[in-house]
Formats: structure tokens, C-alpha cells, sequence
């Protein structure tokens, strides 16, 4: 296979939002809160090209905040030339002054620094108040504040301390707010958004999960009016979602190849079974532990390992895949991340190994087809929701490829998978009873090749260590150790000894990343 075209008609046709970054925390908000209305946005640093932002021609531009002062010398700042496209642009808190400040207004410290929930006094014929009270709440968090609004603006709202709280250019399409309308302490936020989007950008509100569920679903048979498909199905959720949905569109039509290489968490290669065995798609598990354990006997340098299992699993893959007949597409589960972040938003092609889990040199297809190419993880999950694949597969935290391989320290050896398995399910079971809010991004047990010495009863014991793992993350290049209640720890731990009479000590992991990744191998 050498360069094979990418279909997927509907994913980059939706309106879009880009959201300019200039270092604000609430930035996921604000792209979140525009998704949530109904309008795909992406999140882009704040000097982003104004070729790229061209080309991916929005509907509208939001300006994050961000800790800066718009006037020091080396502040973050975008094109100038972005407020010129005639595209719709709100700035928000430092994006509020930036534009205030590009376009020729005064940005000062304020006599007071304004924080917290504020009453603000808006201008309803704006339309970006249209329909709201003149009195407001509005979340401020600045020190700096416009002092005098650039030529061509008109001031729309105002605080006790800070004068223009709001201004606007409506004939430029400019509208800047001081305040925070993404969050949830302006009570009004979404209204303001919902103006700026709807009233202002003209959006039309296209982007909606079970819209987007019909829409690929004609797409994709559009794409592929006959032949069959075949997907790598790793369990992970973007596989399991583009499966489900494929499964919807072309029953009968799509192969789904589960390699089970033994190295899962404990019942998973089960659960997996379970849902797709029952779904419109042939559903080929490969039971691979003997192979795979037989390759690893005796291995425990890391990157061996992991050599050893990807090298192995493209064997087992292409093996399968040589025994179907009549496959013309071959189908990906690429979300818009993945897409995004190899600069590939406007490319048609992919070389042809990437993220294909691995395909014969010599197999051809007609065409790839990734269904989820515009989508986000969040959405990701809530369209597997609506095609009620169960909650425990989509809201599945990451799982490395050579699963379980990683977190074993030193060879691997099938009594050993077994008793990680058992342990790391009693931690992750303990971690699923916290609330939502309180569960760490990532968790779940390692085993160690430290043995120590336990006292069982009345008998010495010498048995494993298996230490617990947690971390708080966003973007999982870096970490902080989540600070789990003491008690949920305790309890794991004796849970685990008690279940797994293998091991014999239970240790916390409190490093950070860096200076440790998130795996231990
Ligand atoms: P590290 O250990 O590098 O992990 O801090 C960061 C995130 O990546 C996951 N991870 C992997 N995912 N294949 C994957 O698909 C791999 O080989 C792999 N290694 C690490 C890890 O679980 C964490 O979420």
C-alpha cells in the first residue's frame, strides 16, 4: 500500500470556531462551551498563521484570556490582521485587551484589581445582550483594563471599577467582553455565547452527536457503496466507537480483527467480545496470549518488550487479514486531535503505515475511511453513548498498546499477568466509587520485581510488591501524582493482599511526570 486517499465527506464540513490561545485557563471551557451550542471549535496557539486560520475558515474567532499585559514587550499577541478578515472575533479578558490594544486603544492597570463575581451593567441592544436584563453577574479576574476604547468602538457594558467591561464594532464584527462568559459563575455566559455564535457568526448550529450519527452513517455508505471493510479493533474507545458506528452503516459488511494478546486488564478481551459479538460486524477475536507469552519468556528490557508485542501483533493482524476476502476499505479510528496535531487538518493522504496498527507491505485498498476524523475525545465518547456501547468501554481511561507488558517490571510470565490483573482491578474498582470529579485521569496497579518480606498468619511470607498508580493530567506529557484519600489507599492495599496472596506490600507511587512518565516501563 503506498499513498491511499482519505474519505470522510461530512467530518470538515462543519462550522467551526477557532479559539486563540493566549495562555488562559478556562480555554477548554470556552472551546467546550461553543461545542456545546452547537458548533465545533478548535483550540490554536494565539500567533497561529493567518494563512492557517484562512484556510480553516471559521465562522468565528474567540481570544482567550491569559496571565500577560498586552502592553509588555514580549506579551502574546495574533495577526493584526485577524481583525481585518471580516470574520466575527470576541475577545475575552486579555483577548479583550489585545484587541483593544491592536486596534489602537489604551490597555493600563486598573486603580483596583477586579476579582470574582461581579455586578456588570450591559447594553441590551448589543447583540451580544440581546435579551438579557441591563444588571448582570459576570466573573472578572483581571488588574489590567482597557482605559480608553479604540477608534470606531462603543462601549456595551460596565462594572463599578472597571469602565468598559464590554465594547464592541458591530459593523467590524468586533466584540471584546473584560469579564468571563464561559464560566459557570457569569450565570448568563451561555446566553452571551449562544449571541455571539448564533447572532453574530450567523452559525447555524451543525454540530450535533446524534446529527453527526446520521450524517456519517449516509457518508460512509456513500464512501464505500460495496465491498467489505476492515477495522483494527484494539478495545481502546475510538476503535470501539468507529466499530459501533460502521456497524451501523454497513451491516453485515465490516471485519472487525480483536487481537488479544493476553496483555489486557483483567475480563477486558471478554467485555470486548461481548459487545461486538452482538453488533452488525463479524467480530474476529485472535486468541494470541500462548503466542505472545512465548515471545516475551525471559525479556525484560522495556523497549524489547514493546518491540516484541508490536512486531508480533502486525503478524497476527496481517495473518487475519489475509484470510478475508472481498475487503476494499480499510477503516481508522483517527479523531480530530490525532489530526490536528500532525498538521494534517487540510491533507487528503497518509502515509501507509500511520495508525494503522500495522497491514501487510502488499495489501490494497480502495480508500481509508476514519468516521471520526472531527471529532474530539469527549465527543468521541458521548456518540459511542448514543450508540449504546456500554459505559464501562467508553469512558475507559488510556491503555498503552503493550498493556499490561509495561507494567510488569522484568519478564513476563502468564502467573504474573494474572496477578497484576487481579490486583489493579481491586485499585480500580476502589478509584471508580469516588465521584467522577474526584477520580484521577489515569489509574492502575504495577508489579513490581521487588519482593519483600510479609508476615501472613503465623508464617513469614515473601511475596511481591505491586505498587498503585494515579495521576491528575490533561494532555498526559505531564503529570502530577493524584492525592487519593488515604483511606481509599489503605483499603486497596489490604483488599489486594488479601485477594492476591502473591503479594505481599503495597506502595504508592507520588512521582510526578517529569521527572517519571506515567508508565512505569
Ligand atoms: P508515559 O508513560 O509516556 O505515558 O508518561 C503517557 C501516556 O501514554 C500512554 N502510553 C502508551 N499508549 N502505546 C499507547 O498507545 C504505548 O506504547 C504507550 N506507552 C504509554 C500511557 O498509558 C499514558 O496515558
Amino acid at each position: 500500500m503506498s499513498e491511499v486517499k482519505i474519505i470522510s465527506e461530512t467530518a470538515e464540513e462543519n462550522e467551526l470556531v477557532i479559539v486563540l490561545d493566549f495562555g488562559g485557563q478556562y480555554k477548554e471551557l470556552i472551546a467546550r462551551a461553543v461545542r456545546n451550542l452547537g458548533v465545533k471549535s478548535l483550540i490554536l496557539p494565539g500567533n497561529t498563521p493567518l494563512e492557517k486560520i484562512k484556510t480553516l475558515a471559521p465562522v468565528g474567532i474567540i481570544l482567550t484570556g491569559g496571565p500577560d499585559s498586552v502592553y509588555r514587550k514580549d506579551a502574546p499577541r495574533c495577526d493584526k490582521s485577524v481583525f481585518e478578515l471580516g470574520i466575527p472575533v470576541l475577545g475575552i479578558c486579555y483577548g479583550c485587551q489585545l484587541l483593544a490594544y491592536i486596534s489602537g486603544g489604551v490597555v493600563a492597570p486598573g486603580e483596583h484589581s477586579e476579582y470574582g463575581r461581579t455586578q456588570t451593567r450591559v447594553d441590551p441592544t448589543s447583540e451580544l445582550f440581546f435579551g438579557l436584563e441591563p444588571e448582570q453577574i459576570a466573573l472578572m479576574s483581571h488588574t489590567d483594563e482597557v482605559k480608553t476604547l479604540p477608534d470606531g468602538f462603543r462601549n456595551t457594558a460596565s462594572t463599578s471599577a472597571c469602565r468598559n467591561a464590554a465594547f464592541e464594532s458591530a459593523e467590524r464584527k468586533l466584540y471584546a467582553v473584560q469579564f468571563h462568559p464561559e464560566v459557570e459563575n457569569t450565570p448568563n455566559g451561555t446566553a452571551i455565547m449562544k449571541n455571539f455564535l448564533y447572532r453574530v457568526c450567523g452559525a447555524t448550529g451543525d454540530y450535533t452527536i446524534s446529527g453527526y450519527r446520521e450524517a456519517m452513517i449516509d457518508a460512509i455508505r456513500s464512501q464505500a457503496p460495496e465491498g467489505d471493510v476492515l477495522l483494527a479493533l484494539s478495545g481502546g474507545v475510538d476503535s470501539s466507537v468507529c466499530a459501533a458506528l460502521l456497524g451501523e452503516a454497513l451491516p453485515g459488511r465490516v471485519h472487525c480483527v480483536f487481537v488479544d494478546h493476553g496483555l489486557m486488564r483483567q475480563d477486558e478481551g471478554d467485555e470486548v467480545e461481548a459487545v461486538f459479538s452482538k453488533r452488525e460486524v463479524h467480530f474476529i477475536r485472535v486468541n494470541a496470549q500462548e503466542r505472545f507469552y512465548g515471545k516475551l519468556a525471559g525479556v525484560s528490557d522495556p523497549e524489547q518488550k514493546r518491540k516484541i508485542i508490536g512486531e508480533e501483533f502486525i503478524r497476527v493482524f496481517e495473518e487475519q487479514a489475509r484470510r478475508l476476502t472481498g475487503v476494499r476499505y480499510l477503516a481508522q479510528g483517527t479523531i480530530y486531535p490525532d489530526v490536528v496535531e500532525s498538521g494534517g487538518v487540510n491533507s487528503a493522504v497518509i502515509k501507509s503505515h500511520h495508525n494503522v496498527g500495522g497491514l501487510p507491505a502488499d495489501m490494497e485498498f480502495d480508500a481509508v475511511i476514519e468516521p471520526l476524523r472531527g471529532l474530539f475525545k469527549d465527543e468521541v465518547r458521548a456518540l459511542g453513548r448514543e450508540l449504546g456501547i456500554p459505559e464501562s468501554l467508553v469512558s475507559r481511561q488510556p491503555f498503552p498498546g503493550p498493556g499490561l507488558a509495561v507494567r510488569i517490571i522484568g519478564a513476563i510470565t502468564a502467573e504474573k499477568v494474572a496477578l497484576l490483573q487481579k490486583a489493579d482491578a481491586i485499585f480500580r474498582e476502589e478509584v471508580a466509587a469516588l465521584p467522577q470529579n474526584e477520580r484521577p485521569d489515569q489509574y492502575f496497579a504495577v508489579l513490581t520485581d521487588t519482593k519483600s518480606v510479609g508476615v501472613t498468619g503465623d508464617f513469614r511470607s515473601h511475596g511481591y510488591t505491586v505498587a498503585l498508580r494515579a495521576v491528575k493530567t490533561t494532555d498526559f506529557m505531564t503529570a502530577q501524582a493524584h492525592e487519593l484519600p488515604f483511606a481509599l489507599l489503605t483499603k486497596s492495599a489490604e483488599r489486594i493482599v488479601n485477594t492476591v496472596p502473591e503479594v505481599s506490600r503495597v506502595v504508592y507511587d507520588v512521582t510526578g511526570k517529569p521527572p517519571a512518565t506515567v508508565e512505569w516501563e
